[in-house]
């Protein structure tokens, strides 16, 4: 088996509070991340899922070393990334490249396209003007557009088109790390198949990795090799993706997926009612800060149990190389890393 390209581990992130009530007090610092371990192996995909402030864009901006964490490690290949100082490495920001949610606000609108990817071109190849525009040219042939749209700019394309733009921008340092921030949660339903199909096709011709951040299951499923599921600043559930979306093992992995609409109206009140059964005190999501010692879906778990709101267990492997953190497949009912259906529930 190959070494990992990248390697987290046990990384937390907290953010300082904002002010109190009283300009003398501080609301306690927000723990955004907290004890993540992750890997992705070179020119794989893995999906990291969850709901809305569950910490994924924290993790992928860590990884990008926009913030450093509180403790725990990020390696990837040579680079030991939570030891850099000041100063990240060019080579490194070389490496490691993003494409955000919003590609309107990620293009700069006063440069033609042709200088968009050409200052990356220039940055880390020192590549002159003539040897840009040429690969420029090629790099957005490479992800469906022509060759004339170097002279354009942003605003003359649609979200799609912006977003293959924003693309061939981040592939031109020939990553080995692609972090794809919600990179099609702006977009249509058939421009988002689109894209991914492009990303997908781009990764069997690069052998770029990439890190793709969605809170949509049904959306990262179809492009993951490998899926990781948060929940308020913990990765409860990782594993193979297909495995994961058919045999979850953890309770929130279970809801996620039951909270996928299905176009199906036979499949769809079914699917509402198994999200009332998994769910209780409402379907809010996690609200406050994250607690330190349970675990947060503690709350919500329909199969929660005294232990839960204590402390957080730990990893539990099972065979098929995932992992889940569930009190569930330690104490009492015991799982042991079977799938959660094999749970007897109340309702069969
Ligand atoms: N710069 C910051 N300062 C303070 N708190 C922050 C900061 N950035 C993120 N947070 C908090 O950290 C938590 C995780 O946020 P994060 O943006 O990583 O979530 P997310 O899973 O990406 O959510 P979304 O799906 O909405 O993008 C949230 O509680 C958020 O409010
Ligand atoms: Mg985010």
């Amino acid at each position: 088996m190959s070494e990992p390209l990248l390697e987290i581990d046990d990384l937390t992130i907290t953010f300082p509070g904002g002010k109190g009530q009283w300009p003398w007090q501080r609301q306690p610092d927000v723990r955004a991340v907290q004890q993540a371990s992750l890997s992705i192996d070179p020119g794989e995909t893995v999906g990291l899922v969850g709901e809305s402030g569950s910490g994924k864009t924290t993790i992928g901006r860590a990884v990008l070393r926009f913030i450093q964490p509180a403790s725990g490690t990020i390696r990837l290949g040579e680079f030991d990334v939570t030891g850099f100082g000041r100063t990240v490495p060019s080579p490194y920001r070389r490496a490691v490249q993003v494409v955000f949610q919003d590609p309107v606000g990620s293009l700069n609108p006063s440069m033609v396209v042709g200088d968009i990817i050409g200052e990356p071109l220039q940055i880390h190849f020192g590549m002159d003007a003539s040897a840009r525009e040429q690969r420029a040219g090629d790099l957005l042939e490479q992800v469906g557009l022509e060759r004339h749209h170097l002279e354009r700019y942003p605003y003359e394309f649609s979200g799609g088109q912006r977003q293959r733009i924003a693309v061939a921008r981040a592939l031109a340092t020939e990553p080995r790390l692609l972090v794809l921030d919600e990179p099609v949660s702006a977009l249509d339903t058939s421009t988002q198949s689109q894209v991914i199909n492009l990303l997908d096709q781009l990764q069997r011709e690069t052998g770029v990795a990439y890190l793709f951040i969605a809170h949509d299951l049904a959306v990262v499923r179809h492009i993951s090799d490998r899926i990781a599921v948060m929940y308020h600043s913990r990765i409860v559930e990782q594993g193979e993706s297909d495995l994961l979306c058919e045999e979850p093992r953890h309770p929130y992995t279970d809801l996620l997926l039951a909270s996928i609409p299905d176009p199906d109206p036979v499949i769809q009140p079914g699917k509402s009612q198994r999200r009332r059964e998994l769910t209780v005190g409402g379907e809010l999501g996690a609200t406050g800060n994250a607690p330190e010692q349970g675990c947060p879906f503690a709350n919500r778990c329909a199969h929660v149990m005294d232990v839960c709101h204590d402390q957080f267990p730990e990893p539990f492997p099972f065979e098929s190389g995932g992992e889940v953190r569930c009190h569930l497949h330690t104490t009492g009912p015991k799982l042991e890393g079977r799938p959660l259906r094999a749970l007897a529930t109340p309702t069969g």
